[in-house]
C-alpha cells in the first residue's frame, strides 16, 4: 500500500485513498503532529565541555603526573648518556587537557546510557516538546526539515537522517496499524526550494536525506511531489470546469507557488512552480526579536545583536549552541540574570512557543500578553497588532516580490488563487496575496490538509 506524506517544517500528516475515499492517518487523537522528536537520551556534545573547578583540579593532577613522567624520562635518558627531549609547559598542558576532555566525554556517555533505556523511547509531536520541557534533559529536535538543506558535517548528517528515519517510521507504523496492511510505498511532499545554505545543492541534499531515511524506515518505493503541485491535485477535484489556477502554499518553513491547468475531465497539468524559502517560523523569530528580546536587553545593552538572533532561532541547532555557550555573568542587571535564565534547558523553546502564540493571537486580536515567569517572576510581554505589523513587514515584502515575479512570468492572469498552508490563516497574509491579484477570486483551502490530500491522490495513482 502507498500513502501520501506531508513532511512539514511545523506539522506532518499522512493520508491514503481507500475505496475512492480520502483517509487521514491518525496519530493518537490528531490527524497531524508537530514535526518534533524527543530523545530522552543525553547524547554528549564535545562543545559543552567546560573547565569546572573539579575538572580544573583534574587537569592539575594530570599536569603534575606529566611533569613527573617527563622528569623520570629525563633522568633515564641522562643515565644512558642521551639528551632528553623536553616538552614545553604549554605542550604538557595541552596534552593534559586532551586527557581530561576525553575522560569527561566517556563519563558523559556512561551516564547517558545508564540514565535511559534507549532511542526506542522517542516521543513525537506535542508530546516530544512536553517530554523535553518536563524531563530537564535529553534532546529535542523541532522542524528537522529546516536543516536538510544546510551544509552538514558527516556526523551531523547522520543524526539528521536518523531523526528523519524515526519520523517516517512513526508515520509508516501508524498507517500500517490503522489500515491493517503493511504500508510500503510513499509519495512525499517537497518544497519547490528547500531552506538551504548551498543554493540548489541544498535541495538535492534534502531529497537524498529523505530518500535514505525513507528506505531505512521501511518504504520500498518512494517518490516526491512538489507541495503546491500536490495542493493543486486536491483543488482540481473540486473544479467542474477547466481553468488556469494559481496555488499558493504558505507553510512553516517555505512558501510555494504553482501555476496549473485544473478541473474538467482532463488530468491536472502543472505548468510551473516558484519557491520562497521563508514561512511561519521566520515570523516567530521576527516577533521574538521585535517584542520579546528587548526584555532580555536587545537594543539596550552591549551584547551583539546576532546573539539575540541565535537565541530566537530554535530550529537552528548550531545557533542555539552558540547562544548557550555565551557568558553573561558581567552583563548589566536585570539583563544578565534574564539572559542566563534563557540559557537554561528548554527556555528558548518556551520563548519560541510564546512568540508563535503571540503571532497567532494577534492575527485576529488587538492585544496579547505573554508571561515570562520562567525568565523572571512577573515579567511579561505586552504586544499589540501594531507590533505584529512591524514584525511581519519584511516577510510581507518578500511574499509580494515573489508574487510579482509569478505575475510577470504568467502569460495571462489565473482564474482563481487557491490558498493553503497554516500561515495562510493570517488575515494580514491573505490580504497581501489578494492585493497582488486584485479582482481575482481567492479560494481558501483547508490550511492544514490541502497538501496531504493531494499527496494521497498521487500515492494512489503511484500504486496503480
Ligand atoms: N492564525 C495564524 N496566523 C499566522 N500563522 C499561523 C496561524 N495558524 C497557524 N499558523 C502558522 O502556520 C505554520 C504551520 O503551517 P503548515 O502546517 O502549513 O506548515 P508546514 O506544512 O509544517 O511547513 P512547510 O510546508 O513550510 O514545510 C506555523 O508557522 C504556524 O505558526
Ligand atoms: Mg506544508
Amino acid at each position: 500500500m502507498h500513502i501520501g506524506i506531508d513532511f512539514g517544517t511545523s506539522y506532518s500528516a499522512a493520508a491514503a485513498i481507500i475505496d475512492g475515499e480520502l483517509q487521514l492517518v491518525r496519530f493518537g487523537a490528531t490527524e497531524q503532529f508537530r514535526t518534533a522528536v524527543f530523545f530522552p537520551e543525553l547524547v554528549p556534545d564535545p562543545a559543552d565541555f567546560q573547565l569546572t573547578t573539579e575538572l580544573e583540579a583534574q587537569l592539575e593532577t594530570e599536569l603534575r603526573l606529566a611533569r613527573a613522567r617527563q622528569r623520570e624520562m629525563a633522568t633515564a635518558a641522562a643515565a644512558r648518556g642521551q639528551t632528553p627531549v623536553a616538552r614545553s609547559e604549554s605542550e604538557l598542558r595541552r596534552e593534559a587537557l586532551r586527557v581530561v576532555r576525553r575522560q569527561w566525554m566517556e563519563q558523559q556517555t556512561r551516564e547517558a546510557t545508564a540514565s535511559v533505556a534507549s532511542f526506542q523511547h522517542a516521543l513525537f509531536g506535542e508530546e516530544a516538546v512536553e517530554g523535553y520541557l518536563d524531563s530537564g534533559g535529553g534532546n529535542l529536535i523541532e522542524s528537522p526539515k529546516s536543516m536538510f538543506g544546510y551544509r552538514l558535517d558527516p556526523q551531523v548528517r547522520k543524526v539528521i537522517v536518523h531523526i528523519a528515519t524515526h519520523i517516517l517510521e512513526h508515520i509508516r507504523l501508524c498507517a500500517s496499524r490503522q489500515f491493517g496492511v503493511p504500508v510500503r510505498g510513499a509519495v512525499i511532499g517537497r518544497p519547490v526550494e528547500f531552506r538551504s545554505s548551498m543554493g540548489a545543492q541544498g535541495s538535492e541534499q534534502a531529497i537524498d536525506i529523505l530518500r535514505e531515511a525513507a528506505g531505512v524506515a521501511g518504504f520500498d518505493q518512494v517518490s516526491f511531489l512538489e507541495e503546491p503541485a500536490a495542493a493543486a491535485m486536491h483543488y482540481h477535484k473540486s473544479l467542474e470546469a477547466r481553468q488556469h489556477a494559481l496555488i499558493v502554499d504558505i507553510g512553516g518553513g517555505t512558501t510555494d507557488v504553482a501555476h496549473a491547468e485544473l478541473g474538467g475531465g482532463a488530468a491536472p497539468n502543472i505548468a510551473r512552480s516558484w519557491g520562497l524559502p521563508k514561512g511561519g517560523t521566520d515570523l516567530d523569530v521576527s516577533i521574538s526579536l521585535h517584542s520579546f528580546m528587548p526584555l532580555l536587553g536587545k537594543d539596550s545593552i552591549r551584547v551583539p545583536q546576532h546573539q539575540f538572533v541565535e537565541a530566537a532561532s530554535v530550529h537552528n541547532l548550531p545557533k542555539q549552541r552558540e547562544f548557550r555557550k555565551q557568558d553573561y555573568r558581567l552583563v548589566d542587571e536585570p539583563y544578565g540574570t534574564r539572559l542566563r535564565a534563557l540559557q537554561e534547558l528548554g527556555a528558548t523553546t518556551r520563548l519560541n512557543q510564546l512568540a508563535e502564540r503571540t503571532k497567532i493571537t494577534l492575527s485576529t486580536a488587538a492585544h496579547h500578553r505573554a508571561e515570562l515567569d520562567f525568565i523572571e517572576h512577573g515579567l511579561a510581554v505586552e504586544a499589540s497588532s501594531a507590533d505584529l505589523d512591524a514584525a511581519i513587514d519584511t516577510f510581507l515584502a518578500q511574499l509580494e516580490r515573489t508574487l510579482a515575479t509569478v505575475r510577470g512570468d504568467l502569460a495571462e492572469l489565473p482564474a482563481s488563487v487557491f490558498l493553503t498552508g497554516g500561515t495562510s490563516r493570517s488575515p494580514q497574509i491573505k490580504a497581501r496575496v489578494q492585493a497582488c491579484f486584485p479582482d481575482i477570486p481567492l479560494v481558501q483551502g483547508d490550511p492544514s490538509l490541502g497538501v496531504v490530500s493531494g499527496l494521497a491522490v498521487a500515492a494512489s495513482e503511484a500504486a496503480g
